[in-house]
């Protein structure tokens, strides 16, 4: 499985991905602007004939600034079901961290999961040792809460910010 970043003819399959796996679905104009925002930062996983069966959407948080270091922020990640327990989705968090880190200078990642994701879960903060921050109330549109969760990326080799 090849990991790279996404391209805008990539945003259509990591869509048909998100719509198989998860009840927070998004317009392509919502990929469209991640890609040409933030290129760097989303990446694909494609089969050995361009399929696309992973994909992780991210960003820089827009709001840091206010007091808050600046830091980027995962909008989804998912895996197609036949292509799990492979590393993939390690492999896709992975990279999109050190972009954050070194290319935008990010000192910590955030991101929102179910508390019922016992999978992304353990992926977040057994394998990536991401901790807790907050629990959000109602988080998700059917009613259940979210975990507000952060990894520092101090360790992964920032570059200083120009802007
Ligand atoms: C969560 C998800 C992205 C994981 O993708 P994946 O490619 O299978 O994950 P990886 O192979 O990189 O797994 C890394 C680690 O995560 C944990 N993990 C992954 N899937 C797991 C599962 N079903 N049960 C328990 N732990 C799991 C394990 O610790 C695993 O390490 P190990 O295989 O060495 O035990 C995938 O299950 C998925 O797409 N789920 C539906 C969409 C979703 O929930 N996205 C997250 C929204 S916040």
């Amino acid at each position: 499985m090849n990991v790279r970043t996404i391209r805008v003819d990539d945003l259509t399959g990591m869509q048909a991905c998100n719509l198989q796996n998860l009840p927070e679905n998004y317009t392509i104009r919502y990929y469209l602007y991640h890609a040409m925002t933030w290129p760097s930062l989303s990446f694909v996983a494609e089969d050995h004939k361009g399929r696309i069966v992973g994909y992780i959407l991210a960003k820089m948080e827009e709001d840091a600034g206010k007091g808050e270091e600046l830091h980027g922020h995962v909008t989804s990640i998912s895996v197609l079901r036949s292509y799990r327990r492979l590393g993939l989705a390690k492999k896709l968090m992975e990279q999109s961290q050190k972009a954050m880190a070194t290319i935008y200078g990010a000192s910590f990642v955030s991101l929102h999961v179910r508390k019922s994701n016992r999978a992304a879960l353990n992926l977040y903060r057994d394998t990536l040792g991401f901790t807790l921050k907050a629990t959000e109330s109602k988080y998700y549109a059917d009613g259940e809460d979210a975990y507000a969760m952060h990894l520092s990326l101090k360790d992964q080799g920032t570059v200083a910010r120009t802007n």
